[in-house]
């Protein structure tokens, strides 16, 4: 992907955690800075949100990877991880306001331009820079994350765990890959928590609809979607790399798990939250 400004799509997937504190209460996900990083009105926040109807499946889908993540996060530093990588952050919050924040190092990995951005917006709205908090400005396709994190004081005989959220969809399977192989490789054990999607070929008439719908928006915004993993296949690889566990919820688990009580027909295929750890 190549960027000439901030991410466009980071804006609209704060805009969607946004949504979900005004439209569902942060049911899923609760982030008392959602709206302030935004840093636009909240009225029209949800009013656009309340005018989209279709978006109300990408906007739960963020609430649960964001939560789900951060659940997986809490175990984790109970049993010693002290780093967190985020990713693609964008406009993440965990740093600012993280119930274990206190307990960690963080470093926020994202592309260039939409970490100066996303630094403008913190200025803006008055939100201060934690001491925990490292930024480490890389470009994923055109450097090593190794040599990023290195610049950044990044421990790799630390327990570390990486979020990823929204961000492998977006990458080529090389720099998939060889950002998973660093992770597998850290001597001081690592987490791993991302999202993917089912190749588009294997939707349902209706999923698939819905996801030409929302790829042809997001190529529009310059970020186009090229990678999709099936799910057998991604776990197979994880496992060769030398993750050893694997949890991956696909839509059924994820309503099952987040809105046990909405009766809706579930599809089998979709969007999936993956959890790998090599310890
Ligand atoms: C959809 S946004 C997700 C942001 C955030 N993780 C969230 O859930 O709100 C995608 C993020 O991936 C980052 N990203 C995409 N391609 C990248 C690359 N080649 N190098 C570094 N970051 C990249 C963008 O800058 C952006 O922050």
């Amino acid at each position: 992907m190549q960027f000439e400004g901030p991410s466009r799509t980071a804006l609209g997937a704060a805009r969607h955690r946004a949504a979900h504190q005004l439209l569902e209460f942060g049911r899923i996900f609760a982030d008392p800075l959602a709206l302030r990083i935004l840093g636009e009105d909240s009225e029209t926040v949800a009013r656009e949100a309340e005018e989209n109807p279709s978006g109300r499946m990408m906007r739960i889908f963020i609430a649960v990877r964001t939560r789900f993540a951060e659940d997986a996060l809490a175990a984790a530093v109970e049993r010693g991880v002290r780093q967190l990588v985020i990713l693609g952050a964008g406009l993440d919050t965990y740093a600012y306001r993280g119930a274990m924040r206190q307990r960690l190092r963080v470093f926020e990995v994202d592309h260039p331009a939409t970490q100066a951005w996303k630094r403008r917006r913190l200025t803006e709205a008055s939100i201060p820079l934690p001491p925990c908090l490292t930024f480490a400005p890389i470009d994923f396709e055109r450097e090593t994350l190794a040599a990023g994190l290195d610049d950044a004081g990044f421990d790799p005989a630390q327990q570390t765990f990486f979020t990823w959220l929204g961000v492998v969809p977006y990458l080529t399977e090389e720099a998939v890959w060889s950002t998973l192989g660093f992770i597998a490789g850290l001597p001081g054990g690592a987490h791993v928590v991302f999202d993917y999607s089912d190749p588009p070929d294997s939707l349902t008439p209706e999923m698939r609809a819905l996801h030409e719908k929302r790829a042809a928006r997001v190529a529009e915004l310059g970020e186009p979607w090229v990678n999709y993993f099936e799910p057998d296949q991604l776990r197979a690889k994880l496992m060769g790399l030398g993750f050893r566990t694997v949890e991956d919820l696909g839509p059924p688990q994820i309503a099952a798990r987040y809105s046990p009580n909405r009766a809706v027909s579930i599809p089998e295929k979709g969007g999936h939250i993956l959890r790998a750890a090599t310890i």
